[in-house]
């Protein structure tokens, strides 16, 4: 069977949230998660900062001749998503505020999300389509930026400060990194919550069986082992030799750490890997790509008890 390579997008350890969803949806796979941690929170910045964001992570993946992209983040995704599937050759997955899940059992929720989720038109839309729910959305403005800075540390994150009182059913977590969260928001308003990481993992995976029968996956040229060159990755996008088939060869497999500049900013790469499936066996590898001066080690072995 085909051995996919999916790469997953966040501003920085929020989508960490998705991929463990994706990890235990698709084992067997080859993931790249790239956090943009020297430029999160996303949330306030402009449509324009983020789509510009987005499109340099997709083209650092296409580098690596990914089978699928997955934006494992609801700003990125309701900004600019539809733009990135016209722009890539490969299949994009977006994350979408948990809007339907919440309708089918609340008649009250509140959705939070960034200010540019809350913003978007999208998610307006979405919402219309439950009439039956009253739904309130509200932006917490550095909600994000706070669990970002904690770490993912519940314990860090003061919810009063960013948080609405209100008495609701439901609330929807429309940005992967209140998921860090989940059980605090839910106690804080006495109500369950939802997310809509699931609902991406199901998405790939149904995308990358589908794709898989079809041959969707990747054009000729990625396909080929051309993925890397300066053509295919744009000149400013790393070399041919890193960007190229070199992922998942035996030296990055072993876990070897090293650095690198791609976006002319140093960040460290490593990845860890050998976790096994108790179901299938199947091996799955991450590697993790960071903008930033360094990247989250400490989240990433929590979330994946490496
Ligand atoms: N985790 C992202 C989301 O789902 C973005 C948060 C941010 O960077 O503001 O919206």
């Amino acid at each position: 069977m085909k051995r996919y390579t999916v790469g997953v997008f966040d501003s920085g350890i929020g989508g960490l949230t998705v991929l463990a969803e994706c990890v235990r949806r698709l084992p067997g796979c080859d993931y790249l998660y790239y956090g943009d941690n020297a430029h999160a929170p996303y949330g306030s910045r402009s449509a324009e900062e983020i789509t510009h964001l987005v499109r340099a992570a997709l083209r650092v993946f296409s580098a690596y001749g990914v089978d699928a992209a997955v934006l494992a983040c609801n700003t990125a995704t309701a900004v600019c998503a539809q733009l990135m599937r016209k722009e890539f050759p490969f299949p994009v997955v977006g994350t979408e505020p948990a809007v339907k899940p919440a309708a089918e059992r609340c008649s009250r929720a509140l959705v939070l999300a960034t200010p540019r989720t809350i913003g978007s038109d999208r998610l307006r839309s979405l919402v219309k389509r439950f009439p039956w729910c009253a739904f309130t959305l509200f932006a917490p403005p550095d909600l994000a930026g706070a669990v970002e800075r904690a770490e993912g540390r519940a314990e860090k994150v003061k919810l009063e400060d960013h948080l609405p009182r209100g008495n609701y059913d439901g609330v929807v977590l429309g940005c992967t990194h209140y998921v860090y969260l989940r059980k605090e928001i839910s106690a804080f308003y006495g109500a369950p919550v939802f997310d809509g990481n699931r609902g991406t993992a199901q998405r790939l995976a149904s995308l990358l069986s589908d794709g898989g029968e079809r041959g969707f996956a990747g054009t000729a040229d990625h396909k080929s082992g051309k993925t890397g060159t300066a053509d295919h990755c744009g000149a400013k996008i790393g070399t041919a030799d890193h960007c190229g088939a070199k992922i998942g060869t035996a030296d990055h497999k072993l876990g070897k750490t090293g650095t690198d500049d791609h976006f002319g900013e140093k960040r460290e790469l490593f990845d860890k890997n050998g976790k096994n499936s108790a179901k299938t066996g199947a091996k799955t590898s991450i590697f993790y790509l960071g903008s930033g001066k360094t990247v989250n080690k400490r989240i990433y072995e929590q979330m994946f008890a490496i």
